[in-house]
Protein backbone atom coordinates (compact mmCIF):
# COMPACT_ATOMS: atom_id res chain seq x y z
CA UNK A 1 0.00 0.00 0.00
CA UNK A 2 1.24 3.29 -0.62
CA UNK A 3 0.24 7.39 -0.89
CA UNK A 4 -1.28 8.32 -4.87
CA UNK A 5 1.41 10.12 -6.37
CA UNK A 6 0.03 13.83 -7.69
CA UNK A 7 3.02 15.36 -9.93
CA UNK A 8 3.30 18.48 -11.63
CA UNK A 9 6.08 20.42 -13.52
CA UNK A 10 5.36 23.36 -10.47
CA UNK A 11 2.81 24.31 -8.45
CA UNK A 12 0.09 24.09 -10.75
CA UNK A 13 -0.87 21.17 -9.61
CA UNK A 14 -1.54 22.17 -5.79
CA UNK A 15 -4.74 23.41 -7.04
CA UNK A 16 -5.74 19.84 -8.18
CA UNK A 17 -4.26 18.23 -5.30
CA UNK A 18 -6.23 20.70 -2.69
CA UNK A 19 -9.74 19.30 -4.74
CA UNK A 20 -8.74 15.85 -4.38
CA UNK A 21 -7.94 16.34 -0.81
CA UNK A 22 -11.43 18.22 -0.38
CA UNK A 23 -12.99 14.93 -1.75
CA UNK A 24 -11.08 12.21 -0.82
CA UNK A 25 -9.92 13.67 2.20
CA UNK A 26 -8.80 10.05 3.72
CA UNK A 27 -5.65 9.39 1.35
CA UNK A 28 -2.84 9.51 1.65
CA UNK A 29 -0.73 12.03 -1.16
CA UNK A 30 2.46 12.45 -2.05
CA UNK A 31 2.79 15.76 -4.40
CA UNK A 32 6.05 15.80 -6.40
CA UNK A 33 6.87 19.44 -8.15
CA UNK A 34 9.49 19.86 -10.91
CA UNK A 35 10.19 23.75 -9.77
CA UNK A 36 14.10 23.62 -10.89
CA UNK A 37 13.37 22.53 -14.61
CA UNK A 38 9.42 24.47 -15.04
CA UNK A 39 7.99 25.53 -17.27
CA UNK A 40 7.18 22.92 -19.22
CA UNK A 41 4.36 24.43 -21.53
CA UNK A 42 6.81 25.52 -24.57
CA UNK A 43 9.63 23.07 -24.10
CA UNK A 44 10.11 19.34 -26.69
CA UNK A 45 7.87 16.55 -26.74
CA UNK A 46 10.85 14.29 -25.98
CA UNK A 47 11.85 16.97 -22.87
CA UNK A 48 8.82 16.70 -21.80
CA UNK A 49 8.10 12.84 -22.10
CA UNK A 50 11.82 11.89 -20.51
CA UNK A 51 11.06 15.00 -17.43
CA UNK A 52 7.45 12.96 -16.70
CA UNK A 53 9.05 9.59 -17.05
CA UNK A 54 11.63 10.81 -14.59
CA UNK A 55 9.04 12.01 -11.74
CA UNK A 56 6.68 9.14 -12.06
CA UNK A 57 9.60 6.30 -11.92
CA UNK A 58 10.65 8.82 -8.51
CA UNK A 59 7.17 8.40 -7.40
CA UNK A 60 7.00 4.57 -7.95
CA UNK A 61 9.76 4.43 -5.78
CA UNK A 62 8.30 5.90 -3.34
CA UNK A 63 5.38 2.85 -2.94
CA UNK A 64 2.68 5.06 -5.05
CA UNK A 65 1.05 2.40 -6.67
CA UNK A 66 -1.56 5.35 -8.48
CA UNK A 67 0.22 8.43 -10.02
CA UNK A 68 -2.16 11.17 -11.59
CA UNK A 69 -0.33 13.74 -13.65
CA UNK A 70 -1.92 17.07 -12.71
CA UNK A 71 -0.31 19.00 -15.27
CA UNK A 72 -1.49 19.55 -19.05
CA UNK A 73 1.35 19.70 -20.72
CA UNK A 74 2.33 16.13 -18.94
CA UNK A 75 -1.07 14.50 -19.76
CA UNK A 76 -1.01 15.49 -23.59
CA UNK A 77 2.73 14.99 -24.25
CA UNK A 78 3.69 12.25 -21.94
CA UNK A 79 0.83 10.43 -21.10
CA UNK A 80 -0.01 7.80 -23.51
CA UNK A 81 3.31 7.37 -24.34
CA UNK A 82 4.39 6.21 -20.66
CA UNK A 83 1.19 3.85 -20.69
CA UNK A 84 2.59 2.45 -23.73
CA UNK A 85 6.02 2.11 -23.49
CA UNK A 86 6.71 1.99 -19.63
CA UNK A 87 4.36 1.04 -17.71
CA UNK A 88 4.59 -2.63 -17.92
CA UNK A 89 8.47 -2.20 -16.50
CA UNK A 90 6.81 -0.70 -13.30
CA UNK A 91 4.62 -3.25 -12.49
CA UNK A 92 1.16 -4.89 -13.57
CA UNK A 93 -0.74 -2.94 -11.36
CA UNK A 94 0.76 0.43 -11.17
CA UNK A 95 -1.47 2.95 -13.30
CA UNK A 96 -0.77 6.68 -14.20
CA UNK A 97 -3.74 9.25 -14.81
CA UNK A 98 -3.98 12.19 -16.39
CA UNK A 99 -6.40 15.18 -16.24
CA UNK A 100 -7.22 15.80 -19.73
CA UNK A 101 -9.83 12.90 -20.05
CA UNK A 102 -12.20 13.89 -17.09
CA UNK A 103 -12.09 17.58 -18.23
CA UNK A 104 -13.03 16.61 -21.33
CA UNK A 105 -15.99 14.43 -20.36
CA UNK A 106 -17.01 17.16 -18.15
CA UNK A 107 -17.34 20.09 -20.73
CA UNK A 108 -19.27 18.08 -23.43
CA UNK A 109 -21.57 17.56 -20.75
CA UNK A 110 -21.58 21.34 -19.70
CA UNK A 111 -21.74 23.64 -22.77
CA UNK A 112 -24.70 23.69 -24.67
CA UNK A 113 -23.96 25.52 -27.82
CA UNK A 114 -21.30 23.07 -28.24
CA UNK A 115 -18.18 25.33 -28.78
CA UNK A 116 -15.85 25.22 -26.55
CA UNK A 117 -12.83 27.41 -25.77
CA UNK A 118 -9.46 25.77 -24.10
CA UNK A 119 -7.06 28.09 -22.65
CA UNK A 120 -3.58 26.43 -22.32
CA UNK A 121 0.01 26.27 -22.64
CA UNK A 122 2.14 26.48 -25.94
CA UNK A 123 2.63 22.16 -25.38
CA UNK A 124 -0.98 21.45 -24.75
CA UNK A 125 -2.39 23.52 -27.50
CA UNK A 126 -0.03 22.08 -29.77
CA UNK A 127 -0.35 18.61 -28.83
CA UNK A 128 -4.43 19.26 -30.33
CA UNK A 129 -5.14 16.55 -27.85
CA UNK A 130 -8.79 19.21 -26.13
CA UNK A 131 -9.69 19.13 -30.07
CA UNK A 132 -8.78 15.03 -30.77
CA UNK A 133 -10.19 13.85 -27.34
CA UNK A 134 -13.48 16.00 -27.43
CA UNK A 135 -14.24 14.75 -30.68
CA UNK A 136 -13.67 11.15 -29.92
CA UNK A 137 -15.84 11.60 -26.74
CA UNK A 138 -18.61 13.29 -28.11
CA UNK A 139 -19.70 10.98 -30.84
CA UNK A 140 -23.71 12.25 -30.77
CA UNK A 141 -23.00 15.77 -31.02
CA UNK A 142 -20.94 18.12 -33.72
CA UNK A 143 -18.42 19.74 -31.09
CA UNK A 144 -16.29 22.31 -32.04
CA UNK A 145 -13.36 23.25 -29.94
CA UNK A 146 -11.17 26.90 -30.40
CA UNK A 147 -7.78 27.12 -28.61
CA UNK A 148 -5.44 29.75 -27.47
CA UNK A 149 -1.72 28.96 -26.30
CA UNK A 150 -0.97 31.60 -23.03
CA UNK A 151 2.82 31.08 -22.95
CA UNK A 152 3.43 33.87 -20.23
CA UNK A 153 0.92 32.97 -17.81
CA UNK A 154 2.36 30.22 -16.12
CA UNK A 155 6.12 32.09 -15.77
CA UNK A 156 4.28 34.87 -14.11
CA UNK A 157 2.44 32.67 -11.73
CA UNK A 158 5.58 30.95 -10.78
CA UNK A 159 7.31 33.65 -10.20
CA UNK A 160 4.02 35.56 -8.19
CA UNK A 161 3.83 38.55 -10.23
CA UNK A 162 0.27 37.90 -11.04
CA UNK A 163 -1.24 41.14 -9.84
CA UNK A 164 1.20 43.29 -11.84
CA UNK A 165 0.12 46.02 -14.82
CA UNK A 166 2.00 43.36 -17.48
CA UNK A 167 0.50 40.13 -16.31
CA UNK A 168 -2.91 41.84 -16.75
CA UNK A 169 -1.96 42.98 -20.20
CA UNK A 170 -0.87 39.62 -21.04
CA UNK A 171 -4.38 37.90 -19.79
CA UNK A 172 -6.61 40.37 -21.90
CA UNK A 173 -4.22 39.58 -25.12
CA UNK A 174 -5.03 35.76 -24.74
CA UNK A 175 -8.71 35.71 -23.70
CA UNK A 176 -9.21 38.44 -26.54
CA UNK A 177 -7.17 35.98 -29.02
CA UNK A 178 -9.33 33.45 -27.92
CA UNK A 179 -12.85 35.22 -27.75
CA UNK A 180 -12.00 36.46 -31.25
CA UNK A 181 -12.12 33.00 -32.94
CA UNK A 182 -15.69 32.49 -32.06
CA UNK A 183 -18.78 34.71 -31.01
CA UNK A 184 -20.59 31.01 -29.83
CA UNK A 185 -18.20 29.49 -26.99
CA UNK A 186 -20.29 29.16 -23.70
CA UNK A 187 -17.54 27.05 -21.97
CA UNK A 188 -14.05 27.89 -21.43
CA UNK A 189 -11.46 25.31 -20.21
CA UNK A 190 -8.72 26.59 -18.03
CA UNK A 191 -6.62 24.12 -19.81
CA UNK A 192 -3.51 24.22 -17.11
CA UNK A 193 -3.14 23.37 -13.82
CA UNK A 194 -2.00 26.74 -12.56
CA UNK A 195 -4.80 29.04 -14.17
CA UNK A 196 -7.26 28.81 -11.37
CA UNK A 197 -4.86 31.02 -9.54
CA UNK A 198 -5.49 34.26 -11.70
CA UNK A 199 -9.42 32.49 -12.33
CA UNK A 200 -10.48 35.84 -11.49
CA UNK A 201 -8.66 37.78 -13.63
CA UNK A 202 -9.42 36.35 -16.43
CA UNK A 203 -12.96 36.31 -15.71
CA UNK A 204 -12.66 40.05 -15.74
CA UNK A 205 -11.99 39.77 -19.36
CA UNK A 206 -15.08 37.46 -20.23
CA UNK A 207 -18.71 38.09 -20.63
CA UNK A 208 -20.64 36.85 -18.22
CA UNK A 209 -22.63 34.21 -20.27
CA UNK A 210 -19.59 32.07 -20.68
CA UNK A 211 -18.89 29.65 -17.94
CA UNK A 212 -15.36 29.23 -16.87
CA UNK A 213 -14.37 25.75 -15.62
CA UNK A 214 -11.09 24.48 -13.73
CA UNK A 215 -9.84 21.12 -13.64
CA UNK A 216 -9.35 20.90 -9.83
CA UNK A 217 -13.00 19.93 -8.76
CA UNK A 218 -13.28 17.52 -12.56
CA UNK A 219 -10.41 15.66 -11.69
CA UNK A 220 -11.20 15.00 -7.67
CA UNK A 221 -14.95 13.86 -8.77
CA UNK A 222 -13.10 11.79 -11.75
CA UNK A 223 -10.61 10.35 -9.33
CA UNK A 224 -12.84 9.15 -6.69
CA UNK A 225 -15.28 7.36 -9.41
CA UNK A 226 -12.20 5.62 -10.37
CA UNK A 227 -11.66 4.35 -6.95
CA UNK A 228 -15.03 3.17 -6.74
CA UNK A 229 -14.56 1.44 -9.74
CA UNK A 230 -10.64 -0.23 -9.39
CA UNK A 231 -11.56 -1.30 -5.39
CA UNK A 232 -8.57 -3.36 -5.89
CA UNK A 233 -6.53 -0.06 -6.93
CA UNK A 234 -8.29 1.63 -4.13
CA UNK A 235 -7.10 -1.10 -1.68
CA UNK A 236 -3.63 -0.64 -2.63
CA UNK A 237 -3.84 3.36 -1.67
CA UNK A 238 -3.24 3.80 2.19
CA UNK A 239 -5.74 5.84 4.23
CA UNK A 240 -4.44 7.87 6.99
CA UNK A 241 -4.56 11.33 5.87
CA UNK A 242 -1.00 12.44 5.49
CA UNK A 243 0.09 14.63 2.87
CA UNK A 244 3.81 15.15 1.64
CA UNK A 245 5.10 17.39 -0.32
CA UNK A 246 8.47 16.96 -2.38
CA UNK A 247 10.29 19.63 -4.84
CA UNK A 248 13.08 19.87 -6.99
CA UNK A 249 13.72 23.31 -6.21
CA UNK A 250 14.57 24.51 -2.52
CA UNK A 251 12.33 23.67 -0.25
CA UNK A 252 12.07 27.07 1.45
CA UNK A 253 10.98 28.53 -1.59
CA UNK A 254 8.69 25.88 -2.22
CA UNK A 255 6.91 26.05 0.90
CA UNK A 256 7.13 29.79 0.95
CA UNK A 257 5.40 29.80 -2.36
CA UNK A 258 2.95 26.72 -2.07
CA UNK A 259 0.71 28.37 0.46
CA UNK A 260 -0.72 30.25 -2.65
CA UNK A 261 -1.80 27.64 -4.62
CA UNK A 262 -2.86 25.27 -1.83
CA UNK A 263 -4.41 27.46 1.14
CA UNK A 264 -2.46 26.11 3.36
CA UNK A 265 1.30 25.78 5.13
CA UNK A 266 3.42 23.04 3.24
CA UNK A 267 6.93 21.39 4.47
CA UNK A 268 8.10 20.27 1.89
CA UNK A 269 11.43 18.20 1.02
CA UNK A 270 13.87 18.22 -2.04
CA UNK A 271 14.56 16.17 -4.51
CA UNK A 272 16.96 15.06 -7.10
CA UNK A 273 15.55 13.81 -11.01
CA UNK A 274 17.35 12.29 -13.62
N1 LIG B 1 0.47 23.09 -14.74
C1 LIG B 1 1.02 22.79 -16.05
C2 LIG B 1 -0.13 22.46 -17.00
O1 LIG B 1 -1.22 22.13 -16.53
C3 LIG B 1 1.93 23.93 -16.42
C4 LIG B 1 2.85 23.63 -17.47
C5 LIG B 1 4.17 24.38 -17.48
O2 LIG B 1 5.03 24.00 -16.71
O3 LIG B 1 4.32 25.26 -18.33
O4 LIG B 1 0.01 22.47 -18.19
Amino acid sequence: MGPIGVFDSGYGGLTVLKSIVDVLPKYDYLYLGDNARNPYGSRSFEVIYQYTKEAVDYLFSQGCELVILACNTASAKALRTIQQNDLHRWGPNKRVLGVIRPSVEYVIESSRTGVIGVLGTEGTVKSESYPLEISKFSLKRNMEVFQQACPMWVPLIENQSIHTSGAAFFVTKNVEELLQQSANIDTILLGCTHYPLIKPIIELNIPNYITVLSQGDLVAESLKSYLERHTWMDSQCSKNGVVSFLTTESSTLFDERATQFYGEQVNSQQIVLG
